[in-house]
């Protein structure tokens, strides 16, 4: 599992992402001797900083933010960072920074592999590849050695004309096999294990239909509001944020039809089919299916937030979306007919992501109630995050001379089970990029797949606002009114944790 010697370089340095994600992912890898024998980290972004005041930021960061008592071992780590700044699209600045690169490939991996990580703005990328591309950095060697590749983060483009633009302009730029786009959900621990579960066991693939299952649900609740990503968030909302990448690939997992092979052709294109067969949106889906809201001030864990407007650089009349809500279906033989629900947003009573996958009921009630409409349901439920784990809920008998039913929980923790926490996804794609596996990571057709889904919403929220409310829900619940009448419609509820 350990990768060539090879070059990490970040571009967006000095943002929040390389600290809070990219540099603690990186130093996990490497206490755990998963990083290459040789290898540096050289860090670029705009702000003028030498190699020390670089280190010093990444010493901060992971002394103090992340709290790494090994001062040792942040120090061996450090001796293989370096540092240069520039503009993004000044050509001397990428002559500097190749110059520092060839550096470094002398002084520490004796090699010219080369991952780049973008962790800039999207409408920062195409210039970034394009210059990367003219200073010659991005060109590999025969059979690619030496490799370069280039990691996107999301978003990718802001509709589905700006992603196939953006597409575009990259392939032009680069051959498909270096391009590698992340979404984050895809590399933790319990995402991936939905497909080992499904398909290393024996007794659920045979139930995994509309014949037994009786709707799917997926939340992914944050109690957290949009911080300091105002800015960004104004322009995206929640659509874009979170179900057109994370939301949409967790339940291309949960549903596709099992790949032939545990590679990354075969499970991407599997994603990718299942999201072609999601129902396209008519006029009243769009309208009667999906709920948009924002919140309103309101205490979370016992603290009075503010609502939306009331956040850093939001617009005092913003309609942009904090919570979405909705109902879909998937039109193939497996799932014909079986409500798929989802929903995320911001400010929610607690942070609890979950795939909650809820079986029919019993065809014929044996034990003293008047039908089997009250028997209740088996349901699976997949933890992401926290307290990651799996959970069963079946029936049994009560002790006792009665015939009578109760209902508990075949369980699992991961924390408990494995006795440690799950590995970061940062740290899990990081690798996986290093080492040239893509299965995790997205493909053209999936992002364009997945766009094809949301733009209809985007388009018929814009064009027609007055059909499409913007419900208000208060800080810390569970969002608006109407995100659970579209449930009651079919008279299910969403499993909210007490
Ligand atoms: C990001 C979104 O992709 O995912 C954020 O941009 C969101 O708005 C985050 O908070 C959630 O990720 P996680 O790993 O904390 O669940």
């Amino acid at each position: 599992l350990t990768p060539d010697s090879c070059g990490i370089i970040i571009f967006g340095a000095s943002g929040d992402l390389v600290y809070r994600k990219l540099i603690p992912a990186l130093f996990n890898l490497y206490t755990r001797n998963l990083m290459p024998i040789t290898f540096y980290i050289l860090g670029f972004a705009r702000t003028e900083m030498t190699d020390e005041e670089f280190k010093e930021r990444i010493r901060n960061s992971l002394i103090s933010v992340h709290k790494i008592s090994d001062t040792q071992m942040v120090e061996s780590f450090l001796s293989q960072c370096r540092y240069t700044s520039g503009e993004y699209n000044d050509i001397e600045a990428y002559r500097r920074l190749q110059k520092k690169a060839a550096g470094c490939d002398c002084d520490f991996t004796k090699k010219e592999n080369k991952l780049f990580y973008l962790a800039l703005p999207p409408q920062l990328h195409p210039t970034v590849v394009s210059r990367l591309s003219q200073s010659g950095l991005t060109m590999e060697g025969e059979n690619e050695d030496p490799w370069a590749r280039v990691v996107f983060e999301k978003p990718f483009g802001h509709d589905l004309k700006s992603a196939l633009e953006l597409d575009k302009h990259l392939t032009s730029m680069l051959n498909p096999s270096q391009i590698f786009r992340i979404d984050h959900y895809l590399g933790k621990e319990t995402v991936q294990s939905i497909l080992m579960l499904r398909f290393a066991n024996i007794m659920f693939e045979p139930l995994w239909n509309q014949r037994y299952i009786d709707n799917i649900q997926i939340t992914v609740a944050e109690s957290v509001g949009v911080e300091h990503r105002g800015g960004y968030y104004e322009k995206a909302g929640c659509l874009r944020d979170m179900f057109q990448n994370h939301m949409l690939q967790m339940l291309s997992l949960v549903t596709m039809e099992p790949p032939t092979r545990f590679k990354a052709h075969c499970v991407q294109s599997e994603r990718v089919k299942l999201l072609h067969a999601i129902r396209p949106w008519s006029e009243r889906t769009l309208k009667d299916n999906i709920v948009r809201a924002q919140y309103v001030e309101g205490k979370v864990n016992n603290e009075d937030v503010h609502g939306y407007h009331g956040e850093p650089n939001i617009a005092p009349d913003s309609t942009t979306e904090t919570f979405v809500g909705m109902k879909l279906y998937i039109d193939n033989w497996r799932w014909q007919d079986v409500p798929i629900y989802m929903r995320s947003g911001k400010r929610l009573s607690m942070r609890e992501s979950e795939i909650a996958v809820t079986f029919k009921r019993v065809p014929h009630s044996l034990f003293g109630l008047e039908s089997q409409h009250e028997m209740p349901s088996n349901i699976l439920v997949m933890k992401i995050q926290p307290n990651e784990g799996v959970d069963l809920t079946i029936h049994t008998k009560q002790p006792g001379p009665k015939a009578c039913m109760a209902s508990l929980s075949l369980s699992f923790k991961y924390s408990e089970v494995f006795d440690t926490v799950p590995q970061d996804a940062y740290e899990r794609l990081l690798l996986d990029c290093m080492l040239g596996d893509r299965t995790l990571f997205l493909s053209r057709e999936g992002v364009e797949a997945a766009w094809k889904i949301v733009d209809p919403v985007l388009n018929f929220w814009r064009d027609h606002p007055e059909q499409a409310p913007l419900h208000t829900y208060s800080a810390g619940s569970w969002g608006p009114k109407a995100s659970d009448e579209l449930l009651l419609r079919n008279g299910h509820q969403w499993r909210n944790p007490p």
